[in-house]
């Protein structure tokens, strides 16, 4: 497995990611289609310039144009100042493999070793026990239940937190 930034022509997987009802049903539901190459311009350009770590997982260094989903490292300003959050997602035909844990730990272990983003923290939904089983896994530790706006939805949340220097398994 390998870890690439995201370029503009991976459009296809973030229609297959984010406009799809399953994907998202953890995620306040499915976005437009018609916003993905705008979105997926953005979030390459940020990659590009370092301002976030947007991954796109490569199962096989052979075939660099088939990807498995995305893990991504951003800062954001919250009510209690500025955090650093981490998402992820696994396309179906790859979900259940070990995939979402292994990429997840690669990119951790970069911050790590990178000694880049301080205290990393996630949110998934209290209900998507793959999502939490992956938090679990990797080391983090969990802090509260709480509600997280996400694409301007309200989410029943699990708050897991994890300093990769000191955690990570
Ligand atoms: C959540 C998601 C990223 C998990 O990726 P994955 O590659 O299928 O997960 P893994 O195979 O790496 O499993 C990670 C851990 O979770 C556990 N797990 C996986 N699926 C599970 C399930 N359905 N129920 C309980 N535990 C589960 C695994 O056993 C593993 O833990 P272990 O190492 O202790 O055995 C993937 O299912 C997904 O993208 N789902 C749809 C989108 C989504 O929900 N994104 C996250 C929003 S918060």
């Amino acid at each position: 497995m390998q870890l690439r930034n995201v370029s503009p022509s991976d459009v296809d997987a973030y229609v297959r990611m984010r406009c799809d009802p399953v994907m998202m049903a953890d995620l306040g539901g499915p976005l437009p289609r018609e916003e993905m190459a705008d979105k997926v311009r953005r979030d390459a350009r940020e990659a590009a310039a370092d301002l976030a770590w947007i991954k796109m997982i490569v199962p096989d260094p052979h075939t660099p144009d088939v990807v498995a989903g995305t893990v991504t490292i951003w800062s954001h300003d919250t009510e209690d100042g500025p955090i650093s959050e981490m998402g992820w997602m696994i396309l179906p035909e790859f979900q259940g493999r070990g995939l979402g844990k292994r990429a997840v730990h690669a990119l951790l272990s970069q911050a790590r070793d990178e000694d880049r983003w301080g205290v990393v923290h996630a949110f998934p939904a209290t209900r998507n026990a793959a999502s939490n089983g992956v938090c679990r896994s990797v080391g983090f530790r969990f802090l509260a239940r709480r509600e997280v706006e996400f694409a301007g939805r309200v989410l029943n949340s699990n708050h897991w937190a994890i300093t990769p220097r000191t955690d990570l398994t």
